[in-house]
């Protein structure tokens, strides 16, 4: 068989060791032919392709990024998406041209839904869920949260004993467009004592007094985390609007963090390497089985797949109920309602 890989949308530390999972599996252990389409979805379009053999994807497992290059890719949905169809055979004859057996989709949220639509064009393809967010729909974990989580939480560890110095209020933006897995991972991690999420939204009397309140119990300064995905009034940035908020309202000195693409570079820890590892083994396995329209996933210690139709267009949010959550406030951290 031959099978090509791709990797489109944010990147996320973990892609190479997955790729390198995909690759080496199907190579050695399936016999297959494995090409690497460059730059996301377009590489499909205009034959952008590198062969991939088990020497060229040795000595990639510890590297961040994508060697295969990633794109947010908007034409391509539009083409899917048209109402022409000599769009969507466009896109046919190119996975034909290619001689490809089945396409591997490296992505988030909207790549595993582009990805459902390719099968549904009759496709074989297979979806592999990427983002340092972990928010796709279908599996517990992606890789690159664990890498995120790490890096963000290292933030906030440093943020403690300048804030401590200076008896100030720390504000450190996180990313998560849409959910705040990585505002609540890192901020319990680091000790946060207010973590906003995009998913709750706020009332900043209650922000404000649970700052008032730490103080007047002597606690010398206040560390909050806030996700990017929160709603604030204008065009402000999050840790910007809440900075600014705080400290008039409050009176206490405040300051503004925001970590930013540092969350998504370098290199993977070992948990996402493994992960990438066993997503990019079962992925080949599935391929080998001519399972196709799946997604691979992490549920509870398993690895095991779910179908593309379950999982797209769907989003894996926090809820109130979210057992960290949960915890979090029965030890006193305050999100913000
Ligand atoms: O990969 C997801 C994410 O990190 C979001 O949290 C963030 O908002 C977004 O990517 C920004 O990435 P880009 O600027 O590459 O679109």
């Amino acid at each position: 068989m031959k099978i090509g890989i791709l990797t489109s949308g944010g990147d996320a530390p973990g892609i190479n060791a997955t790729i390198r999972g995909i690759g080496k599996t199907a190579i050695n252990h399936y016999g297959m032919e494995v090409i690497g389409i460059q730059n996301g979805f377009s590489g499909l379009l205009y034959e952008d392709v590198m062969q991939l053999t088990d020497t060229s994807l040795s000595g990639i497992l510890n590297l961040g990024g994508t060697i295969l290059g990633t794109a947010r890719e908007k034409m391509f949905r539009k083409m899917i998406t048209s109402p022409d169809e000599k769009d969507r055979e466009q896109i046919k004859d190119a996975y034909h041209q290619l001689g490809l057996d089945c396409l591997v989709c490296i992505g988030g949220n909207g790549t595993q839904r582009t990805t459902w639509m390719l099968h549904e064009l009759g496709l074989n393809v297979i979806g592999v869920p990427k983002t340092i967010d972990n928010d796709v729909f279908g599996t517990d974990i992606t890789f690159g949260f664990d890498t995120a989580v790490n890096i963000a939480t290292e933030a906030i560890d440093r943020l403690h004993s300048t804030a401590s110095s200076h008896r100030r209020v720390m504000v450190i933006e996180l990313m998560g467009h849409h959910v705040g897995w990585i505002s609540l991972y890192a901020g319990m991690a680091g000790g946060a004592d207010i973590i906003l999420l995009p998913e709750f939204g706020y009332n900043m009397n209650v922000v404000v007094n649970h700052i008032r309140k730490r103080m007047e119990m002597g606690k010398a300064y206040s560390i909050v985390v806030v996700g990017e995905g929160i709603e604030v009034p204008g065009k402000e940035r999050p840790a910007r609007y809440f900075t600014t908020e705080i400290e008039k309202q409050t009176g206490f000195e405040t300051r503004e963090t925001v970590l930013g693409y540092i969350q998504r570079g370098g290199s993977p820890s070992p948990c996402d390497r493994i992960l990438g590892t066993q997503l990019g083994g079962h992925a080949a396995h599935l391929i080998h089985e001519k399972q196709f329209g799946r997604m691979v996933a992490k549920i509870g210690n398993n690895i095991t797949d779910v179908s593309l139709a379950e999982v797209a267009g769907k989003l894996r949010v926090v809820t109130p109920d979210t057992p960290l959550v949960t915890q979090g406030k029965k030890m006193g951290v305050s999100f913000g309602v």
